[in-house]
């Protein structure tokens, strides 16, 4: 496996490839959920990149992105045993320097759920992938549903600009318990992550009571609200029963909605959710 920590040489290195490239970004910390991502990319391209970046734009200026879990040498380790090609980890100064103005930017999509809270997020999740994508210049490149706003807005990013690569979406990795991973569960506490696991149940009774035949957004979305508000840890950010393209927010629930929400257990923010089919 080989580590390219600058963008020069990942080019030099990209010119000498002839296969198609598969690619998969991260901010490392790496868990199954992204273990799961590098293991699809495996099955599909001879040649695997996974990028680590902990991409600065995308953190708001009250988040974590100082105390974003790191740890490198057990992610080289990791993305070694899935035989991983290169992993390219470019610094912060490379990526973004001083004289840096140019920016992507996806409109409608990215003011819903996650944007509303998360203002410039999506910016910076669009101009870095575009900049990876550039780069690296892969023929697939894998995104996780976990994070089903980001996968749309990379989407459209991708058909919008006519971007040459195609978009594959692999499914949500959980605990054995129902519960999301990603790099933030480190922060929760034992009572806390039983709290949290409070998402994949509404989650859960939602999709129940879909295959119920309940097709009212509205008394699903009360029935999910009324399970989190029994947990004291919990505190609603947004419940969202919308279109899985548009993410206009439904009334009628059909087949492919995207049930997805966001909830705070102490101070960490989760988020998570499922295709109703
Ligand atoms: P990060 O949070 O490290 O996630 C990298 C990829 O792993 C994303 O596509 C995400 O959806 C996927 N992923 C995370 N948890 C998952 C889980 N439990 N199951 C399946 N996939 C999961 O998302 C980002 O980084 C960044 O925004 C990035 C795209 C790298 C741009 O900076």
């Amino acid at each position: 496996m080989k580590i390219v920590d600058n963008i020069s040489e990942m080019r030099l290195l990209r010119q000498q490839i002839t296969v198609p490239v598969g690619f998969v970004p991260t901010m490392g910390y790496l868990h199954e959920g992204h273990i799961s991502l590098v293991k699809h990319a495996k099955t599909e391209n001879s040649l695997l990149v996974v990028s680590i970046f902990v991409n600065p734009t995308q953190f708001g200026p009250t988040e974590d992105f100082k105390q974003y879990p790191r740890d490198t040498q057990r992610d080289f380790s990791l993305l070694d045993r899935e035989n991983v090609d290169i992993v390219f980890m470019p610094s912060d100064e490379e990526m973004y320097p001083g004289d840096f103005t140019t920016w992507v930017e996806v409109n409608q999509i990215t003011d819903r759920l996650e944007g509303a809270s998360r203002p410039t997020h999506f910016k910076g999740v669009t101009t870095v992938v575009a900049k990876l994508f550039n780069i690296i210049q892969p023929a697939r490149a894998y995104f996780g549903q976990k994070d089903a706003q980001q996968l749309l807005v990379i989407k459209k990013m991708v058909a919008d600009l006519n971007m040459n690569l195609e978009i594959i979406t692999v499914p949500t990795m959980r605990e054995p318990d129902g519960l999301a991973m990603s790099s933030r569960n480190i922060y929760l506490n034992p009572k806390e992550h039983q709290a949290a696991l409070v998402l994949y149940q509404s989650l859960s009774l939602a999709h129940k009571l879909w295959r119920q035949g309940e097709r009212n957004a509205e008394i699903i979305r009360q029935e999910m609200e009324y399970l989190i508000k029994k947990q004291p840890l919990a505190e609603i950010n947004y419940i969202s029963i919308a279109d899985n393209n548009s993410l206009e927010e439904l009334d009628t629930v059909i087949p492919q909605t995207l049930v997805s929400l966001a909830v705070k257990i102490g101070r960490t923010r989760l988020i998570d959710n499922i295709l109703l089919k």
